[in-house]
């Protein structure tokens, strides 16, 4: 386990783990002064190649883009997602992890599920590989829409265990996504690993958005989502600034030309 991860885990019930998605270098940057885990989610899927599901990344995908992140990563935990049908059995797992490692020099792989994930957590940990978990929703396995979980007695004890198990495999951390306030309360002071919530209430160690959210480079409307900027905007007004400066002959002047 790297001195990066051992900060992660003792800052639970200290200070709030802070963490954000990037797919390419530019934003990683900037966002790693300011976060302690940098995730290239799979959900890269959606947000830049508009997949209706996760499930078409592979693992190439993740490759490219977590390669592209590492440049603008100096100081925060580098995390990647290992994405659907990389993890069907322990050697696979390994192989695929140890790839995503090598390749990309992150620090940590995240992979989704709970008990069905016990022992390739276990066999990932026992030879060197650090593991985020996820529980909650997890959009590799999600049929239809998205629906929040641990409403139900049944649900909660599920979650709870899932989350138990583990840690006990070896989980440096849990990512619980979609949870209802109660029960990420309970799993996070039942476990001494942090949890990292979205959607998941302001009980979890830490919180995870998707940046291009965030920044508001995206029109997602989802309950737990919010905008702290409005890129988007940003963005519209100097491409239309260009396009009136070319168009008038404005741009480029003498000082932006040899
Ligand atoms: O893929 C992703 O970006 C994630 C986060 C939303 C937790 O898994």
């Amino acid at each position: 386990m790297n001195n990066n991860i051992r900060k992660i885990i003792r800052k639970k019930n200290k200070s709030k783990i802070v963490c954000l998605t990037a797919y390419s270098k530019n934003i990683a940057e900037i966002i790693d002064k300011h976060v302690d885990i940098v995730l290239v989610g799979d959900s890269l899927g959606s947000v830049l190649y508009n997949y209706n599901t996760t499930r078409k990344v592979n693992l190439k995908m993740m490759i490219e883009h977590a390669k592209s992140v590492r440049m603008g990563v100096k100081k925060s935990l580098l995390v990647v997602d290992l994405p659907y049908n990389t993890y069907r059995n322990k050697s696979e797992a390994l192989r695929n992890s140890k790839l995503v490692m090598k390749q990309t020099k992150c620090d940590a792989v995240k992979i989704e599920g709970g008990l069905v994930v016990k022992d390739i957590v276990q066999h990932l940990v026992k030879n060197k590989v650090p593991v985020l978990g996820h529980i909650g929703i997890t959009p590799q396995t999600v049929k239809g829409k998205f629906k929040s979980k641990g409403k139900t007695e049944n649900e909660k004890n599920k979650l709870l265990k899932d989350a138990q198990v583990l840690e006990k495999s070896g989980v440096f951390g849990i990512v619980l996504e979609c949870i209802y306030t109660d029960i990420a309360k309970r799993i996070t002071n039942s476990v001494k690993i942090p949890t990292i919530g979205i959607g998941a209430s302001v009980h979890c160690d830490g919180q995870v958005l998707v940046s291009d959210d965030v920044f508001g480079l995206t029109d997602a409307k989802i309950k737990f989502v919010k905008k702290y900027a409005n890129i988007k905007k940003a963005i519209n007004s100097a491409a239309s600034k260009f396009k009136q400066e070319v168009k008038s002959k404005k741009y480029p002047t003498k000082k932006y030309s040899y």
